[in-house]
């Protein structure tokens, strides 16, 4: 499934990465799971202890569905994508449509479709199936991490008061990922895998010797 900002492509690098860090611990968390292109692939080296979460209330519902045997359909017309979008109601059929059904995965972005008759349902369907088979044994939550991940414990809860808002542009129009708390956060005991701040985009993504970064406390 298309997914805007999702990691597909860049996928087997950041596992690679994340990889490295796994002797010593046993948890998996990731707080941002977004079209599940990363969780998918580091779920199964956590059997029964990764636990997977997005504030996105349809994507929640869309990887939950989809852990538990939810098939997607096969064709979204645009008039099934128009009367998605507006039955405002979360579920994993909206998520589906809204964003494997959209251009660029870009949630509501516009009907995907083009000349060539590309099947968009049909390839977001695959994606999320084979997803799907990455996820069983997860546990996946609808959840703020500035809230401590729905009071999980797993991470604590940000301060409010301390996320930086993103410049207009560069997360979306919510504009509520603090991706320097996140990774604050993240980097404290107690967390399954500690990470590492890159320095710049792309940094983290050649193995260790490709970037000084440092890790994060
Ligand atoms: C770029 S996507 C993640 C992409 C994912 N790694 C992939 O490969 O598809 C970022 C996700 O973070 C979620 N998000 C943004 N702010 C959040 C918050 N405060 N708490 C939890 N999730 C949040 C968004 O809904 C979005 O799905």
């Amino acid at each position: 499934m298309q997914y805007q900002g999702g990691k597909e492509k860049i996928a087997k690098h950041i596992v690679a990465a994340l990889t490295e860090y796994i002797p010593g611990h046993d948890r998996y968390l990731e707080p941002f799971m977004g079209g599940a292109s990363i969780a998918s692939r580091m779920a199964p080296l956590f059997p029964g202890a990764a636990t997977l979460a997005d504030f996105d209330p349809d994507l929640a519902a869309l990887w939950l569905a989809a852990r538990d045997g939810w098939e997607p359909p096969t064709v979204v017309t645009r008039e099934d994508y128009a009367a998605a979008k507006a039955d405002t109601y979360p579920s994993a059929y909206r998520a589906f449509v809204a964003y494997g059904c959209s251009f660029g995965g870009r949630k509501w972005s516009s009907y995907a479709t083009n000349a060539r008759g590309d099947d968009f349902a049909g390839a977001a369907r695959r994606g999320v199936l084979k997803k799907a088979r990455g996820l069983q044994g997860a546990t996946i939550l609808q959840a703020d991490y500035r809230d401590g991940l729905g009071g999980t414990g797993l991470l604590r809860p940000a301060l409010r008061r301390n996320s930086r808002i993103p410049r207009r542009g560069r997360m979306g129009r919510r504009g509520v990922l603090g991706n320097d708390d996140a990774l604050d956060e993240c980097g404290r005991d107690g967390c399954g895998l500690r990470v590492r701040r890159p320095r710049r985009l792309g940094d983290d993504l050649g193995g260790p010797e490709a970037g000084q970064s440092q890790r994060a406390r």
